[in-house]
């Protein structure tokens, strides 16, 4: 069944980067030259998605602007003769059909995935963490999802093999067996789990295909870690009852959810982009010159 819907969850409070958080979008701070909602959208374009549907809250207008257009800025542009730039702007808006819809009380990933209901209830659809950003030269992670449930049916989730020490920062899927490169049959899920508790190494990355069957469980849900309604928990629900398929990725994910990946992503896309790859080195190697103290 083709996928034609992609919803982003973009309402929660982005309390690891604090301060700027207090007014600024997660979602908006910038990789390199594009905000981090940018490649989950082009990612979802890409994956052959036409709807958009984002959850959003009350400090999120600025991921609404975003895609929106500008006329003011678009006409200055043009008069200047800054075509490229007009271009580039003029795409953005065009990029897909976006609806917003409002999460009124950040009441967890599980919830916002449930207020998309109206839009989705009769169809499966995907669903992009835009923290969790992929890169890669190939097919997009999302079409590799979308291709598995075309082919087998049910939901997918992306899945990551992920260190001893990192297990419990993620919800980490059991395989009950792998069918072919990297597709697992998914049994049981549990939402970050100590290391000797973990069902594998297995661990679920922020990239989904679900069935609409998943409402009902999210509608029926408690709130779970953190006070939150979990999407995690009512995936659990669901594997019981429904094919739930876990895919291997191929290609790159970088974490822009915290500091650290947020940084990291930063620096490793700097080198990779031939004008500001010179950038970067330079700023190191005169930190590795300085004399130590
Ligand atoms: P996270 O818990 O990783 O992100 O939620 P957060 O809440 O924004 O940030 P921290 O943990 O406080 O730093 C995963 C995804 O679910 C969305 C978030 O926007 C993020 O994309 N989310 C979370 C919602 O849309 N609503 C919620 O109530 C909670």
């Amino acid at each position: 069944m083709k996928i034609n819907k992609c919803v982003f969850p973009v309402a929660g409070l982005g309390t690891r980067f604090l301060p700027v958080t207090k007014e600024l979008a997660k979602e908006m701070l910038p990789l390199v030259n594009r905000p981090i909602i940018s490649y989950g959208v082009e990612e979802a374009v890409a994956s052959g998605c036409r709807e958009v549907i984002m959850i959003t809250g009350r400090a999120k207008r600025s991921i609404e602007n975003y895609f929106d257009r500008s006329f003011e800025l678009e006409y200055l542009l043009k008069a200047r003769g800054k075509d490229e730039l007009h271009d580039m702007i003029v795409k953005i808006s065009d990029m897909a059909e976006i609806l917003f819809i409002r999460q009124r009380e950040p009441l967890g990933l599980g919830h916002a995935v449930l207020c998309s209901e109206p839009v989705c209830k009769n169809e499966y659809f995907a669903v992009a963490l835009p923290d969790d950003v992929f890169l890669n030269e190939g097919d997009p992670v999302l079409n590799q999802l979308i291709r598995v449930h075309e082919k087998m049916g049910g939901s997918v989730i992306a899945l990551e093999e992920i260190n001893d020490e990192n297990i419990s920062r993620y919800g980490v899927a059991k395989s009950q067996f792998e069918i072919e490169g990297g597709i697992h049959k998914i049994i049981d899920m549990v939402e970050k789990p100590k290391l000797e508790e973990a069902p594998s190494n297995l661990a679920i990355m922020g990239r989904y295909v679900l069935s609409p069957a998943i409402f009902e469980l999210l509608r029926n849900q408690n709130p779970g870690s953190g006070g939150e309604i979990q999407l995690t928990d009512a995936l659990k629900t669901l594997c019981s009852q429904e094919p739930v398929w876990g895919v291997v990725f191929n290609g790159r994910r970088f974490d822009c959810g915290t500091q650290k990946g947020w940084l990291s992503a930063n620096v490793q896309l700097a080198l990779e982009d031939p004008e500001l790859r010179d950038v970067v080195l330079n700023i190191v190697n005169k930190e590795l010159n300085q004399p130590q103290s």
